[in-house]
């Protein structure tokens, strides 16, 4: 069994998607999600799933390495974040190389970076005029949104779409793909470690 932490902080829909395909699966599983909120909706999402979930602070998270004690206490083998939106500290990014996915709701390296996240994303697409935009899934390295890219998808932007169209239209692409690249990359660390 290869086993699957995800990182969320929000709704969930992305972990929910996860969460779904996995069921399916019966070599892969998420063995644990783990939130930085306590009423986030993924906690709810999780539990209806049977999943655990580890509830982190920030002092726990950037200053001890108790957050790697879990993952390995759950046999995690790879990471997949969905909307978390702290950055991963160097010492969980060695310790999982290339094994930590990030989705992105926009076409990097366009519109990455500290503080874009959720609406200013969209936002900062429509005032660039772009004709075009899509959730880009990459590898998480120490800096904000900047690890190799594994996958984009793209959609058409109208004149007329506001930043909500512009956003509806991104995490359709993320719930379509997400669940699959993860499962990709997942099968991929496989061959070479096993
Ligand atoms: C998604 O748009 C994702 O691209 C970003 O955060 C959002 C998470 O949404 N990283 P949800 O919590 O999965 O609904």
């Amino acid at each position: 069994m290869t086993n699957l932490a995800i990182f969320a902080s929000g709704g969930g829909s992305n972990a929910r998607k996860i969460i779904e395909h996995f069921e399916s699966l019966s070599d892969l599983r998420v063995a644990l999600v783990v939130c930085n909120k306590k009423n986030a909706g993924v906690l709810d999402i999780a539990a209806e799933h049977g999943i655990p979930t580890l509830l982190i602070d920030r002092t726990s998270f950037y200053e001890t390495d108790e957050i790697l004690k879990e993952l390995r206490s759950h046999d995690v083998d790879f990471i997949a974040l969905a909307g978390f939106l702290w950055l991963v500290p160097g010492y969980l990014v060695q310790a999982y190389p290339r094994r930590i996915l990030n989705i992105h709701p926009a076409l990097l390296p366009k519109h990455g970076g500290k503080g874009m996240y959720g609406h200013h994303v969209h936002e900062a697409v429509k005032a660039a005029g772009d004709t075009v935009s899509g959730p880009t899934i990459h590898f998480v390295n120490e800096h904000y949104d900047e690890g190799d890219i594994v996958y984009q998808a793209s959609t058409h932007i109208d004149k007329e779409d506001t930043p909500e169209d512009i956003a509806r239209k991104v995490l359709a692409l993320e719930h379509k793909h997400y669940a699959e690249v993860v499962e990709r990359c997942m099968r991929e660390v496989g061959r070479l470690v096993g």
